[in-house]
């Protein structure tokens, strides 16, 4: 039977095949009290035809207050590689949730970046502000060390590349690591522009010219990659419009660049007659409201999961609107950090960022010809090459 590391406590799935996990974890001591149904872990009800999670670790240290998961959804293009998401989830089943969610997004994300990585991604419980310590990340290093390379971690909400540092003294699969450990430093660098990338190949499929001179871009949310964002619009001739809700940032963007229009807020932007809008903030902000509101042409941001439901796609394209899939143009960031596993050169990542024009391009043309939004044909892209790179594997190279 099955051990969850840490509780020393034997555990067996459910009839239903449902993975079991502790009632409310590792603070009532090392007896299980209690096992309840989470979530149908092997049978996760995703879209679209490629593999289900290769593996899922849940990780317990009790004496740090480790409770991490680690989820590999697929290997087939190599090892999987994900950030580690430190985060205060309100349950051991919303933490399993969003660990499943995620590490299924960076395998579609890596497989278009053309990297030979699968993906992955790991979540620790716990408020990072208060719960963050030297002890805490080492521990969470020996488990991914544990994994022998099948998981690579990076940064995500709540870590940064100075916890990679920390965490790479107790295992040798790290990437997104600072400047002075050889690692890629900020990856919003490389994040924005291949966003910019992919609005030019956007710009191309709607105007007929790969360049924003004389357009209207609204971004929503000026923070790392969004400000970055913007320089390269008005570099390229465009006209920016923004919105935070942090007003030190706008100030900051204002003092630096007054041609840059501040408008109030999502409504205000979405109102502003632009001709492209570009989520930069949190995910989720296209919703049926906002998506029946839109009067631009373009959407191309970098926020993660812009689409509120799967549903949005469909009425953007019915709308005429041409969405360029958020997982494909923000993939600059985990392309910046990927290439520390060769050993960190700029140029190389930006050149492979530079691809994410040409991908784009290509997921529009596959769209049209098949008659499908381009997230879906985004995915089905993704799928195609987990499926015939991976493939090659099964080809035995002799001893
Ligand atoms: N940093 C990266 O390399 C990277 C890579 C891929 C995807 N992303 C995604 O891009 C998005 C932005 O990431 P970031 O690193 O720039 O984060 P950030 O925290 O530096 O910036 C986010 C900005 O959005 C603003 N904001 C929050 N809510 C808002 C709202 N309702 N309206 C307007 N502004 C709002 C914040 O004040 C902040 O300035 C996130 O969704 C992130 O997951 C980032």
């Amino acid at each position: 039977m099955p051990v969850l590391p840490g509780t020393g406590g034997e555990i067996s799935p459910d009839q239903r095949g449902h993975v079991p996990v502790l009632v409310n974890g590792p603070r009532l001591g090392p007896r299980l009290r209690g096992v309840t149904t989470v979530t149908n872990v092997f049978g996760s009800p995703h879209k679209g035809t490629g593999p289900r999670h290769e593996q899922v670790v849940f990780c317990q240290d009790e004496a740090t207050g480790l409770r991490a998961i680690i989820a590999i959804y697929s290997t087939a293009l190599g090892p999987a590689l994900g950030g580690t998401r430190f985060y205060p989830y309100d349950s051991e089943d919303a933490a399993l949730a969003d660990v499943l969610n995620l590490s299924r997004a960076m395998a579609y994300k890596n497989a278009l970046a053309g990297l030979d990585l699968g993906g992955g991604k790991a979540v620790i419980i716990g408020d990072p502000a208060t719960d963050k310590s030297e002890a805490l990340l080492r521990a969470y290093g020996r488990f991914v060390q544990s994994l022998n390379g099948r998981y690579y971690t990076a940064c995500d909400v709540g870590t940064y590349s100075e916890d990679m540092d920390v965490i790479a003294r107790e295992c040798s699969f790290v990437t997104g690591r600072t400047i002075a450990h050889g690692g890629a430093g900020d990856s919003s660098i490389l994040t924005a522009f291949g966003v910019f990338q992919g609005m030019r190949a956007s710009a191309e499929a709607a105007w007929g010219e790969p360049t924003l001179r004389g357009r209207r871009v609204g971004v929503e949310g000026i923070g790392k990659v969004g400000h970055r964002l913007v320089e390269h619009l008005l570099e390229d001739g465009a006209d920016v419009v923004i919105c935070d809700v942090n007003d030190t940032a706008v100030e900051r963007m204002r003092a630096k660049h007054p041609e840059v229009a501040v408008v109030a807020d999502r409504d205000a932007l979405i109102a502003a007659d632009i001709d492209v809008y570009a989520p930069c903030a949190l995910g989720g902000s296209l919703d049926d409201r906002m998506a029946s509101a839109l009067g631009a042409k373009i959407v191309c941001g970098g926020a993660n999961n812009q689409l509120a439901h799967v549903g949005i796609e469909k009425q953007l394209a019915d709308r005429g609107i041409l969405y360029a899939p958020d997982y494909v143009v923000n993939s600059g960031g985990v392309i910046q950090v990927a290439d520390e596993i060769e050993g960190f050169d700029f140029d190389r990542a930006k050149a492979r960022a530079t691809g994410i024009f040409e991908t784009t391009r290509r997921i529009f043309a596959m769209a049209a010809a098949e008659g499908v939004p381009p997230a879906a044909a985004a995915d089905r892209l993704a799928e195609q090459r987990m499926s015939e790179v991976g493939r090659l594997r099964g080809l035995w190279l002799g001893s």
